[in-house]
């Protein structure tokens, strides 16, 4: 396939047009950005461990039943993905009280939560990904009632394939943000990407942070984190 013009360049990743009009290429960076942007850096090799790392994830979440836009890794960096119309949506999952979700309800960071919760941000940066509910989603026409009832199916779906998952490896899944977006023929799929930029992953035994928190709360160390994580997947 033939990577023909830049479409977009965001946060994290450039996406290409190709030969094809039903795929694009994906290109990760080692840019690191936080709170809206605010927050810039890199993380050196960060572009390859999230590109290997999310295609990975999402070809097991495909065999369990997951429809996601992943077709083939071309190279360390670069993914040919189907291509969709974002819905314009930030589906936050949790299973562990931490960040934003900590500091909203004044419960300390690490409180189990009785069962795992869902929410919803309008990804929209020039407001800052505002919190939305369910009516808000309809009134706005961001999503139908049956698109939003599949989202969070499918969302919940993920979190019990990869927690489990994340288990046996020793890493704790406390929470993700995931983006769906819509095929050419109507399907949802399960788009972007799931990696320590969009999930918070602690070692089960220390609690250590493996993730992009490392970069956003200054503590250091985010190569390494990411590498850790990256090195126990590939079971090695
Ligand atoms: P939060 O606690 O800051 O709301 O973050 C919840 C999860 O979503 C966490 O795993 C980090 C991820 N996340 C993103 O992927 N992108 C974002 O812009 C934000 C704010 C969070
Ligand atoms: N990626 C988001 C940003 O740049 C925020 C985050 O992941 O914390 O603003």
């Amino acid at each position: 396939m033939q990577k023909l013009s830049m479409l977009y360049e965001g946060k994290a990743k450039k996406v290409f047009t190709t030969d094809d009009k039903n795929f694009l290429i994906v290109d990760y960076k080692d840019d690191a950005t936080a709170f809206n942007g605010k927050k810039k850096g890199t993380i050196a090799g960060k572009g390859e461990v999230n590109n290997r790392m999310s295609n990975m994830l999402m070809s097991i979440l495909e065999k369990e039943g997951i429809p996601t836009h992943f077709v083939k890794e071309i190279s360390p960096r670069e993914t040919v993905v189907k291509k969709v119309s974002i819905v314009p949506l930030e589906v936050i999952v949790r299973n562990i009280a931490a960040g934003s979700f900590s500091k909203r309800y004044g419960v300390a960071e690490g409180t189990p939560l009785k069962q795992p919760s869902i929410e919803f941000s309008y990804k929209n940066d020039d407001l800052g990904d505002p919190l939305i509910n369910e009516y808000h989603i309809l009134a706005l026409g961001l999503a139908t009632r049956q698109e939003i009832d599949l989202i969070t199916e499918y969302a919940f779906k993920v979190n019990e394939v990869l927690k489990a998952y994340f288990l046996k490896i020793g890493i704790e899944l406390v929470d993700f943000k995931l983006e769906f977006g819509k095929t050419g023929d109507g399907a949802i799929v399960l788009a972007d990407e799931i990696s320590p930029d969009t999930c918070r992953f602690w070692d089960v035994q220390t609690h250590e942070k493996l993730d992009k928190d490392r970069f956003r709360r200054d503590m250091g160390g985010e190569v390494e984190a990411y590498n850790e994580v990256m090195r126990r997947l590939s079971g090695k």
